[in-house]
């Protein structure tokens, strides 16, 4: 077959197509998809991105991670904030890590944080009023965090007090949208404020983390956290590994599940026969506190959570750099370059999904023609060796926060449309007040 370069929409010199993207990417890659269809070129940031949108494509693409590596300017500015933790590492580091580490998220170790995560969420909403208005982004955030560092450290560790949850908030910010652009162009020497905050809230958690590694090995507690099960995996671990290891899940153990209860509660809140039937199952299964049994019985409150990553995955693209020159029907494409997995334009293509704009929790819901349905048409935790390793602890975390809050209290969003950002994650643009009312 004779091959050629792929379509894709023309971009203006230096720019590309950055300024297009800008405006709002998830818009734009979903009008690239309709018009030059299987893979589509443009130039972002300066990167040569080639997007895929046959989910037999990206199949292919996650599951050969030797021909499709991370993309890697993507990930060595990660590097800098978190180290070479499993979302940063290759070769055979990441492959050590990922077989010591996995043991820790098997469902028979989820099970041990189920409690964690429903006492951590009635914190939140003991702090709450009937009337009273909170942010939403803001109230999931601060529960994530803390159900994550109970579960990866024990009940031991002051967040506030150590001044945890600020230094993550400051090692996020050079990744929020409006900080990328700087964030990835500028120069090391530039004196960036948000770029200086976010090295020295890192230094700040290396220090926590080395403060809590040192009085572990002291004390010879017998524990069952996360941090526990590295010091004990049977590849030896340094101190530094493990730091690097636990700045990564402080970094991607929190904010894409608050962002995915985000996005369920505006949803919820907008679609009240959707509302009514979660609470119809909440009411047979749950039988005072939500418990992990619960969880092994819900089946609408998971399609809910499912439904809410369909329509706004956390994660709205994957990125990867193809080793050599690799083909994808008659296009090619170069090695070097950028391969776009856009979760956001699979998860909303009508070919997978009838009506794709509306909340239908029941499509996740069997005999709803999900056997038709490609494996790649929903991926919201990505696939193949790299896979999301928090993949259940966050499935099984969104449905007992979910079922916690939604027993005893009533989210309301009377102000509109969500607007949304599309950093690293899918982020709503601006503050998401709503309504705290008590059931
Ligand atoms: C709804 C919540 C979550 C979503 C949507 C999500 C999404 C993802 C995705 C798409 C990837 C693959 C990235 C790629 O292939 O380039 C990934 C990887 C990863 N996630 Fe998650 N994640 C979530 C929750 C979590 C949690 C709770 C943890 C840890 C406690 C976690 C830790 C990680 C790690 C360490 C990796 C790298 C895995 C590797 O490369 O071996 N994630 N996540």
């Amino acid at each position: 077959m004779t091959t050629k370069p792929p379509p894709g929409p023309r971009g203006l010199p230096v720019v590309g197509n950055t300024h297009q993207w800008a405006r709002d990417p998830c818009d734009f890659r979903e009008r690239c998809a309709e018009e030059y269809g299987r893979v589509v070129n443009y130039e972002i940031i300066g990167w040569d991105a080639y997007m895929l949108t046959d989910p037999d494509d990206v199949k292919r693409v996650l599951e050969d991670t030797d021909t499709f590596p991370k993309h890697d300017s993507s990930t060595d500015k990660l590097r800098e904030i978190v180290g070479d933790g499993l979302l940063t590492s290759g070769g055979d580091l990441w492959e050590r890590q990922r077989e010591a580490i996995q043991p820790a998220f098997f469902l028979s170790h989820i099970e041990n944080y189920a409690e964690i995560m429903v006492e951590r969420t009635a914190d939140t909403t003991d702090r709450w009023r009937d009337g009273g208005t909170v942010d939403l982004r803001d109230e999931m955030m601060r529960t994530t965090l803390e159900i994550l560092v109970e579960a990866m450290f024990g009940e031991d560790i002051d967040l506030q007090a150590r001044g945890i949850y600020d230094a993550v908030e400051a090692m996020q910010r050079p990744l929020k949208p409006q900080n990328q652009p700087v964030t990835f162009l500028a120069p090391d020497w530039a004196p960036v404020p948000f770029l200086r905050r976010a090295n020295r809230a890192r230094d700040h958690l290396d220090a926590q983390v080395y403060d809590v590694l040192d009085a572990r090995r002291r004390a010879d507690a017998d524990r069952d956290d996360l941090l526990a099960m590295l010091l004990d995996a049977d590849a030896e671990m340094d101190a530094e590994q493990i730091r690097d290891e636990m700045l990564t899940f402080l970094f991607a153990g929190h904010e894409t599940t608050a962002l995915t209860l985000t996005y369920v509660w505006d949803l919820l809140s907008r679609n009240p026969d959707a509302e009514a039937r979660l609470h119809d199952e909440l009411a047979e299964v749950v039988d005072g506190r939500p418990t992990i049994e619960d969880v092994f019985e819900f089946e609408y409150a998971e399609a809910v959570v499912k439904e809410a990553m369909r329509l706004y995955p956390p994660a709205h693209e994957i990125r990867r750099e193809p080793a050599e020159a690799v083909t994808f029907g008659e296009y090619e494409v170069p090695e070097g370059s950028m391969v776009l997995l856009p979760t956001w334009v699979l998860h909303r293509d009508d070919r997978f999904w009838d009506d794709p704009e509306t909340f239908r929790p029941e499509r996740f819901l069997d005999g709803e023609g999900r056997a038709d349905r490609p494996e790649y048409a929903f991926f919201p935790f990505g696939g193949g060796p790299r896979r999301c390793i928090g993949q259940q602890f966050a499935m099984v975390e969104a449905q007992l926060v979910l079922a916690t809050m939604a027993r005893e209290w009533t989210l309301d969003r009377n102000y509109g449309d969500l607007e949304l950002s599309a950093a690293v994650t899918l982020q709503p643009k601006g503050d998401v007040p709503v309504t705290t009312e008590r059931r």
